[in-house]
Formats: C-alpha cells, structure tokens, sequence
C-alpha cells in the first residue's frame, strides 16, 4: 500500500522538490498551504497537480491539528518557516512564533491526535544553527556534534525547533529526525536569496534588461549543494529503523565572489565587479562568515552524497535563468 506524506512548506524550494521525489515513490501527498489567498496555490495546482493541498498554518495548532486527523500520514516534513535569515532580523517576533514555535505546534498536534507510534516526523534543521564562528568550527567541518552558536533571529528559533524535536523523540518516543541542512540552491530558489538573486541578474544583464545587481556582504562562504539532492537524504532520514539528526552538506565552502566569477563566466564576463555594487540595505547586523559541514554520517548511515557540484550548480542556475527571462518579454 503507497504511503501518505503530508509536507508543511510545500510553496517552497523544498516543498516543490519533495514533492517530485515523493510522488515518484508512489506517496499519497497532502500539501500545507496557507493563507485565504496564497497566490502560490495556483502554481503548486498546475504543477504538482497529485499533491492535494490542505489549508492550515503553523501559527494555528487546530489547522494542524485537522491537517493531521485528515491525512492521517505516516510521514509529515516540517520544511515551512521563515526561512530568510536577513528577514528575520526585520521580522524576529513572527520568526518565534512561526520558526521557532510552529515546530512544537505540529509535535503537539502529532500527541494530541495520538498519531506517536504512527508518524513520522522531520524537521528541517538548519546550518544557520553553527553560526559560523572560528572557536566551534572543527577543522573537518561542522558535524551532529559541533557546539551551537546562533547568529540571527532564524537562527535562534531553528535552535528551538530542533531542540523541541529531540525532546519529542525522547520524552514521547516520536519517530522525529532533524537534518541539518546546509545551504541548497537551484532554479527553484526565491529570488531573495543571493546565489538565485545573481543567476537571475546575471540571466538578465545578458539580455540586456538590467545593467548591475546591488549585493550585500561578498566575502561570507556557504557549502552551497543542490536542493534536489537534499530531499533525497530528508527522505531516507524517515527510512531508518531508528530516528537521529543528520548533516546534509557538500563539505566544501565557496564565497560569494567565487559564485560571481562562474555565474558571469556562464554568460562569457571575466571581469565580474564592473557589474556589482555593494549596498548596505543588504547587509545583516550580525553575519556568517563561514559554513562548511561534514556530512560523513549521512554518507556512511544513510548512504546519502550530493551528486551536484558546486560549478554544476552554478552552472544550472544560471542557464536556467537565462532561458526563463528570454521567454519573459522585455521589461
Ligand atoms: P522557502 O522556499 O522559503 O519556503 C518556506 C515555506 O514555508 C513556504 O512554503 C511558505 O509558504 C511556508 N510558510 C511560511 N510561513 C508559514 C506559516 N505560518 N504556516 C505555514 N507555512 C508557512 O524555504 P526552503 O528553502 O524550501 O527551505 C525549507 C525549510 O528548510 C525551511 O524550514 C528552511 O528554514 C529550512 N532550511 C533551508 C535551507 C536551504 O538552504 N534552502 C537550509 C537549511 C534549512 P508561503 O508560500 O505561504 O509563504
Ligand atoms: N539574501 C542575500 N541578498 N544575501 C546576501 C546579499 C543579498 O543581496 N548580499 C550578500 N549576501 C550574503 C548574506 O549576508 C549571507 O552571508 C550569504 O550571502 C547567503 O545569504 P542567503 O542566500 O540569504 O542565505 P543564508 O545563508 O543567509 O541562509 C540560507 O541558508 C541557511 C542554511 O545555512 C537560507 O536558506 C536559510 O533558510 C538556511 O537555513
């Protein structure tokens, strides 16, 4: 008998990649939406047309509580939250309530409709959690048992949403993983974050619809993988007899300028700072400088690896850019 998903999250990068993956496992998969009006519904509806999507909002435990005694799933993934880290400086009470607190919302739901023994859960942990700094960062990179030290409001409430999912799995036996993800990128990244916002630029730049792109700070460093890698490992996290926390990540680190230089060697520009002005808008009260994970466990546990590198990456980002801004007339 197929089995059922329901996944918070599912107008999101991940969300939209999960869903392929588990749709091509034969999942029954249920979609949270929210909002009266998400204009995102209309997308998910046309290209995802066997998620079946289920109003509910992780500020709301009764939605969530619905959402669960309606599908019934034998596996929900947490991927909703406010997820942009410069976002949550503006927005840090909203960043509580929904990344922080939304988490505990769904695991009270799962207890309260005595779904224990019969769900299993992710939680869509997050490198944002390490921080960055030099005093915890072993030398092999950041693993499941690096101290945490958060530098945003995201950070913070990702902290608690993982914490909150170990003690769940301890203090109730819920079958609830965490994986820590470092960043993943690709063509279906929002346009907000910086390695989509340059690919888009730089799509554009080419064609001629814009002449610079405004960036923040360019010397932080992110161990950048593919998203359509990373759903595979969140998948075969909640396929273990037992449950645990895993690092997801390349294991290599890249700047920003380093994601310049390919990004405008795709559309044949060596010489990329002609093109790039810095603007303080875009820079964090307190910053990232440097993310670099260690995924052996996952390698070894799951039998999980990335399979994209980070110039395929790029590569992938920018050439699909360019192809959607040409179908986009000029503007
Ligand atoms: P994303 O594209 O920003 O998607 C976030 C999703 O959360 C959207 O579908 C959004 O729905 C939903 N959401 C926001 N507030 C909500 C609420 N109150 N109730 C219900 N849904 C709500 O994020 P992503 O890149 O796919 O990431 C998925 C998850 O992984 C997130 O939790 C993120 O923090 C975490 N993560 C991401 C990365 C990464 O590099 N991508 C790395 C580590 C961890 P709307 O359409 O309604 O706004
Ligand atoms: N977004 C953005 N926009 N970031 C910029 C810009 C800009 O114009 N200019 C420089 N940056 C820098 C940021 O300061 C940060 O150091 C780096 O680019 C990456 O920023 P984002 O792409 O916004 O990602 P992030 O690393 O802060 O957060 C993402 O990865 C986390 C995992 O480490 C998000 O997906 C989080 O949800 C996720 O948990």
């Amino acid at each position: 008998m197929s089995k059922t998903a329901l996944i918070t999250g599912i107008t999101g990068q991940d969300g939209y990649h999960l869903a392929e993956l588990l749709n091509s496992k034969g999942y029954d998969i249920h979609g949270v939406i929210r909002g009266q009006q998400n204009p995102k519904r209309i997308r998910v509806e046309r290209e995802q047309p066997y998620v079946k999507l289920i109003e509910a909002d992780l500020t709301d435990p009764s939605s969530l509580i619905r959402a669960i005694t309606t599908t019934k799933p034998d596996e929900i993934y947490n991927l909703a939250a406010i997820s942009h880290v410069g976002y949550s400086f503006k927005d840090p009470i909203l960043t509580a309530e929904v990344t922080g607190k939304g988490v505990l919302n769904i695991l009270e739901a799962i207890r309260l409709t005595g779904s224990e023994k019969s769900t299993r859960f992710y939680q869509a942990s997050t490198s944002e959690m390490f921080g960055g700094l030099d005093y915890n960062r072993p030398g092999k990179g950041y693993d499941e048992n690096a101290l945490f030290h958060p530098r945003s409001p995201y950070g913070v409430a990702k902290l608690y949403g993982h914490w909150i999912t170990k003690n769940y799995r301890e203090s109730y036996g819920i079958h609830a993983s965490c994986g820590i993800l470092f960043n993943h990128e690709g063509p279906r990244r929002g346009l907000e974050f910086v390695t989509r916002k340059i690919s888009n630029a730089v799509a554009r730049i080419h064609l001629g619809k814009q002449n610079h792109i405004e960036l923040g700070n360019l010397d932080p460093k992110r161990d950048w993988g593919y998203a359509g890698d990373y759903v595979e490992g969140m998948w075969r996290m909640l396929q273990q007899d037992k449950p645990g926390d895993y690092v997801l990540a390349t294991g290599e680190t890249h700047s920003i300028q380093d994601f310049l230089e390919l990004a405008f060697k795709e559309i044949g520009i060596a010489d990329w700072k002609p093109y790039v002005k810095q603007n303080p808008a875009f820079m964090r009260p307190a910053e990232v400088d440097i993310l670099l994970g260690n995924p052996e466990k996952a390698e070894k546990v799951l039998g999980w690896k990335r399979k994209v590198d980070f110039s395929g990456l790029v590569k992938m980002m920018v050439q699909h850019d360019l192809e959607l801004e040409s179908e986009i007339s000029l503007t």
